[in-house]
């Protein structure tokens, strides 16, 4: 058995994220997903400590799943997290195409390979970032995310707005 670790921003988890990590738990047997701050995005809507709380509410009472937060590179966090490889879902080819020059910059940095999964293809249309803005307009996402992630948007737009 390998542990897989599965980074991201989170902000919030989804269901695509969610079924990445059961593809990456099927194949490797442990999951480690792992919070991580993208310097390239402005801050987000959730704090980390908030993301972790969504994404364990996320995998629910899936067995070997754990949530952290990270800072610094995905292969030292993966690294931190004891774990042998990194997971990451491609939606589209633009997926592909960072995703590739990450994945060719972490194994020459410490030898920790990425393999790509591909997302369901029901479910490759949903990113966080549209959860954010739909959402923001009391839209409901009710069809992206669990229960849990709905209810923590209205509350959070809700103190973003007052
Ligand atoms: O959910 P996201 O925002 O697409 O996740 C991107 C993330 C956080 C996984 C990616 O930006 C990342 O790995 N950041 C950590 C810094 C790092 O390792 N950069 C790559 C150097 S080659």
């Amino acid at each position: 058995m390998s542990t897989a670790f599965v980074p991201g921003s989170f902000d919030p988890m989804h269901l695509g994220h969610l079924d990445v990590v059961d593809q990456a738990l099927e194949v490797f047997g442990a999951v480690v997903i792992g919070v991580l701050h993208n310097p390239s995005k402005p801050s987000g809507l959730f704090t980390p400590d908030e993301r972790v709380a969504l994404a364990e509410q996320t995998v629910g009472d899936r067995r070997s799943v754990t949530v952290g937060a990270f800072s610094g590179l995905a292969v030292q966090a993966a690294a931190a997290a004891g774990a042998d490889i990194i997971v990451k879902g491609l939606r589209t080819t633009n997926d592909f195409d960072i995703e590739q020059q990450m994945a060719h910059n972490n194994v020459a940095l410490t030898g920790i390979r990425t393999v790509f999964v591909p997302c369901r293809p029901d479910l490759a249309f949903i990113s966080s970032r549209f959860i954010r803005e739909i959402s923001s307009q009391g839209v409901s996402i009710d069809h992206m995310v669990v229960p849990a992630v709905s209810a923590a948007l209205s509350t959070k737009h809700g103190e973003v707005n007052s």
